[in-house]
């Protein structure tokens, strides 16, 4: 049943003919409800060129929607401008199967893609600026080092004013709409914000400067074509003016309340912090990492201000569910973020001073009194947690005010 699969004309000159992943759910720890896609395009010049594979189990996915536009065979060339197994896991079968005259990467990508594979494949390396013939157009290639691998690279094709983009710009969003503009916008910008905020976000600050680069380069782009999701080939600026949001993290006047619990004091007290910051007028998003998955918490602090994180004492420690969000939060280094710390404990009460240098190492400034208590809350601790969403709230709006 293979040719069920075939190709999707983007231009004139490329095909998309990547793979659907329906099913997957977990990628390195980020949930994707909705799968993803694995994409990879054909550009139809004189020297026929493939740019990007897809991950290795969907290899005869790709191959039989390269099949339905030209014989494997006949592709002269392959571009890896990403090595992530998502994107180059079959690269080594498919290159003995087709045998291309050669295949490129960026010097980083020629290494990592070595390391990956251990195999005599020769891989070209090619540089920041440097151009690819394929007869009658050509390639150039833009190193974007760290965006969001050390070896990532974008390759324009100025023929169809086409950026193929690799992880930028993408999103995890398994649909047969090949085309952004054939999606709710509000889909678009969830899924998109939720990648970049689990993927991106701590390489921020060199996407504003790629974002520069490509707009000083002066390449005129009609589409933009990343390695997963959707195609962007109307209202290029809006997912641009996004990203350099997303990319700017400028506080707005939200405040994220995280929190788990056991027999419910630490909810209790991150009941009332949630309510007196809304009171104060703030945005307030109130997750339960006993309910909540990881992606999604960072997914709300992507256009937060505040981050205000709530755990009993367990063995004289945090919950593991806190724990866990906090790893991961910490490596994903939010910036611009105010908050403080709260929780409830039993005998010896250590989560909160926990919870404390945990956020003082992701440098988010705490700006109120954390507030422990022993056991369940009573009128006056949740005074105090009322008082902590006030100041929170205060500081946020004075911050958010000059922005
Ligand atoms: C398995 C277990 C281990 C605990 N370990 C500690 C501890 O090391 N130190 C402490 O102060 N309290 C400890 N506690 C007590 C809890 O922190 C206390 O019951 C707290 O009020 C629970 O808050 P919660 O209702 O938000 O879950 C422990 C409780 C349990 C169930």
């Amino acid at each position: 049943m293979n040719d069920i699969y075939s190709a999707v004309k983007v231009t004139d000159n490329v095909y998309w003919v990547g793979a659907i992943d329906w099913t997957i759910r977990d990628f390195h720890g980020y949930t994707t409800p909705r799968g993803s896609t694995y994409n990879a395009y054909l550009v139809m010049a004189d020297d026929i060129t493939l740019i990007d594979t897809v991950k290795a189990p969907f290899m005869s996915e790709m191959l039989t929607r390269i099949k339905s536009v030209v014989d494997p065979s006949k592709i002269k060339y392959i571009i890896s401008n990403h090595s992530e197994m998502d994107h180059s896991g079959c690269l080594p079968e498919v290159i003995d199967l087709i045998k291309p005259q050669k295949v490129f990467a960026s010097a980083t990508g020629v290494k990592t893609l070595k390391e990956l594979f251990h195999n005599q494949h020769e891989i070209t390396p090619v540089k920041d600026g440097e151009t690819l013939s394929l007869g009658n157009m050509k390639l150039t290639f833009m190193e974007t080092r760290m965006i969001h691998w050390p070896d990532s690279m974008f390759t324009y094709l100025a023929k169809d004013e086409f950026l193929f983009s690799q992880d930028a710009f993408g999103m995890h969003l398994a649909t047969l709409e090949r085309f952004a503009d054939e999606i709710p916008a509000a889909t678009l910008e969830y899924e998109g914000a939720t990648y970049y905020a689990n993927i991106v976000l701590p390489y921020s600050p060199i996407v504003l400067k790629a974002l520069e680069k490509v707009a000083a380069s002066g390449l005129k782009i009609k589409i933009i074509a990343p390695d997963h999701g959707p195609i962007w080939r109307k209202d290029l600026g809006w997912i641009i003016e996004l990203y350099k949001k997303w990319a700017s993290q400028k506080p707005a006047a939200k405040a994220v309340v995280v929190y788990a619990t056991m027999w419910h004091s630490t909810e209790k007290m991150a009941r009332a912090i949630s309510e007196s910051l809304a009171q104060e007028g703030v945005k307030v998003k109130l997750l339960s990492m006993n309910e909540t998955h990881r992606s999604e918490v960072v997914y709300e602090v992507l256009d937060s201000g505040a981050l205000i994180v709530g755990s009993p004492t367990l063995n004289n420690n945090i919950l593991p569910q806190m724990a866990d969000v906090m790893t991961y939060l910490k490596g994903l280094k939010p910036v611009n973020l105010i908050g403080a710390a709260f929780g409830s404990y039993g005998w010896s009460g250590e989560s909160v001073k926990h919870l404390e240098t945990m956020l003082k190492e992701m440098k988010v400034e705490i700006v109120a009194e954390s507030v422990a208590v022993k056991n369940t809350p009573g009128d006056n601790v949740l005074e105090k947690c009322h008082e902590m969403g006030k100041t929170i709230a205060a500081e946020l709006l004075k911050r958010t005010a000059v922005n």
